[in-house]
């Protein structure tokens, strides 16, 4: 390689999982119960029912990541200062008291059954679990933390009931996203499977908004 050669053509894989998504990000932010979400309009019911569907989807992702740690692409991406499962529990416990619903032990949805299926399916293939393993972390350090925020001043919680938003091993998001991006950028995967692991993100991407799209029809009786 000398100084002349040309830059290489191909786009980092962080860059290509983002711009692939743009639209569905969009769509998501978008989506009826995400707006009421962000607006602090959703009540103590509506927030239990959406933490009900996530603890099913990173109870399996964190299980997943366990598993398939084996896997170099797995492995660069897996860490316990992410995992939300006990603090989903945490959060789950203080909206189900505040709602006056119990937590059910399991708990079953289509979308959520949809979500958990496909995250099962891709143990065929470890490093499609990166693309959901992104979608939903980088999420939460990106605008979770702008929800968290918001709930906590609208709400006056002074923390409570908003764990799920809060990494405390991770002080600053902003260059531990970075450093995630350089090691999705780092994985040896030829060209065509980049192209699945975007692709696969934007499976995710649906398969958030489907969640958001089943919590939306009972919209009325989610709102305080
Ligand atoms: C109203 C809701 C949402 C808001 C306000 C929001 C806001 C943001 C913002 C501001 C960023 C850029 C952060 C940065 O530059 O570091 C971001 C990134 C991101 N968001 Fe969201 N978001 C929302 C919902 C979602 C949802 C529902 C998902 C997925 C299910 C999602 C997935 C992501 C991902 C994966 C990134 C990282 C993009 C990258 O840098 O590669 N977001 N979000």
């Amino acid at each position: 390689m000398t100084m002349l050669d040309p830059a290489p053509t191909t786009a980092p894989l962080s860059l290509a999982m983002r711009e692939g998504s743009q639209e569905a990000h969009t769509e998501a932010e978008g989506s009826a119960f995400m707006a009421e979400l962000t607006s602090a309009r959703v009540n103590a019911l509506g927030v239990r029912d959406y933490l009900l569907r996530y603890r099913e989807v990173y109870r399996t992702m964190e299980l997943l990541g366990a598993e398939l740690a084996g896997d170099a692409a797995v492995a660069a991406v897996v860490d316990p200062a992410l995992d939300r499962l006990p603090a989903i529990e945490d959060d789950l416990a203080y909206w189900a008291e505040v709602a006056g619903a119990p937590v059910p032990a399991v708990f079953h949805s289509p979308a959520t059954d949809a979500y958990v299926a496909r995250l099962l399916a891709v143990r065929a293939w470890a490093p499609l679990f990166v693309a959901h393993h992104y979608t939903r972390y980088l999420g939460d350090l990106s605008g979770g933390q702008v929800i968290g925020r918001v709930l906590d001043r609208e709400l006056g919680l002074e923390g409570r009931g908003i764990a799920f938003y809060a990494f405390p091993a991770i002080p600053k998001p902003k260059p531990y996203k970075d450093g995630y991006r350089s090691r999705l950028d780092a994985l040896d995967l030829t060209p065509e499977q980049q192209r699945q692991v975007v692709a696969e993100v934007s499976v995710a991407f649906e398969l958030n908004q489907a969640v958001f799209t089943e919590l939306g029809e009972d919209l009325a009786g989610y709102l305080r």
